[in-house]
């Protein structure tokens, strides 16, 4: 006849074994990003990310209408903190003509100035170059080009997707994300 009794105390030991696996407590702070690897958080605050200003707020006033978008980074404004340890948090931002821009995407523009992320969605250059005709950015890696005037969306070349557009508003005077990213960060490569 079978032991039941000790047949349950290996189905017990094997439970709690099982259990040891499968529940392993981590520290949370182990588990968390490093803050300046989080992507740019609603009310961080837009510095230059080159240049002699580099690390400076942006002044919205001396972005020109439909000039060649330019480097910046997300700035937490308590801390001071710069949001650069990971390369897909660089953006790029311009000025454009609010009234011209899509109706769904006017609400992540402030004052006409868009902000947009800088990689690439095709193999992950950075879209660093500015199609004067088109208004469109394009990347110099493979000539993907990008519609900011319809949410970063690809009207030529290799890259699969749009680019992410990160929405913004203006808090007094200074240039404020507003939201997460709109769409994934990043590429897809495709050979
Ligand atoms: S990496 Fe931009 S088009 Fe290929």
């Amino acid at each position: 006849m079978k032991d039941t009794s000790k047949t349950k105390e290996i189905s017990r030991r094997t439970a709690l074994k099982l259990g040891a696996v499968t529940s392993v407590w981590i520290p949370s702070e182990l588990l968390a990003q490093p803050p300046n690897r989080l992507r740019p958080q609603p009310g961080d605050q837009l510095i230059y990310g080159d240049g002699d200003f580099s690390g400076d707020l942006i002044d919205p006033t001396s972005i020109k209408l439909n000039q060649q978008p330019f480097p910046a980074l997300a700035r937490e404004p308590g801390s001071l903190l710069t949001r650069d340890g990971s390369r897909l948090n660089r953006l790029m931002i311009t000025r454009i003509d609010q009234e011209k821009l899509l109706e769904r995407h006017q609400k992540n523009a402030a004052e006409g100035i868009v902000a947009f992320s800088a990689i690439c969605t095709h193999t992950g250059c950075d879209v660093t170059n500015w199609n004067t005709e088109k208004l469109a950015m394009a990347c110099p890696c493979h000539e993907s080009m990008f519609d900011i005037y319809n949410g970063g969306t690809v009207i030529g070349g290799p890259a699969p997707r749009p680019l992410a557009m990160l929405p913004l508003n203006m808090k007094d005077g200074i240039l404020t994300v507003a939201a997460p990213f709109r769409g994934r960060v990043g590429f897809t490569q495709q050979f």
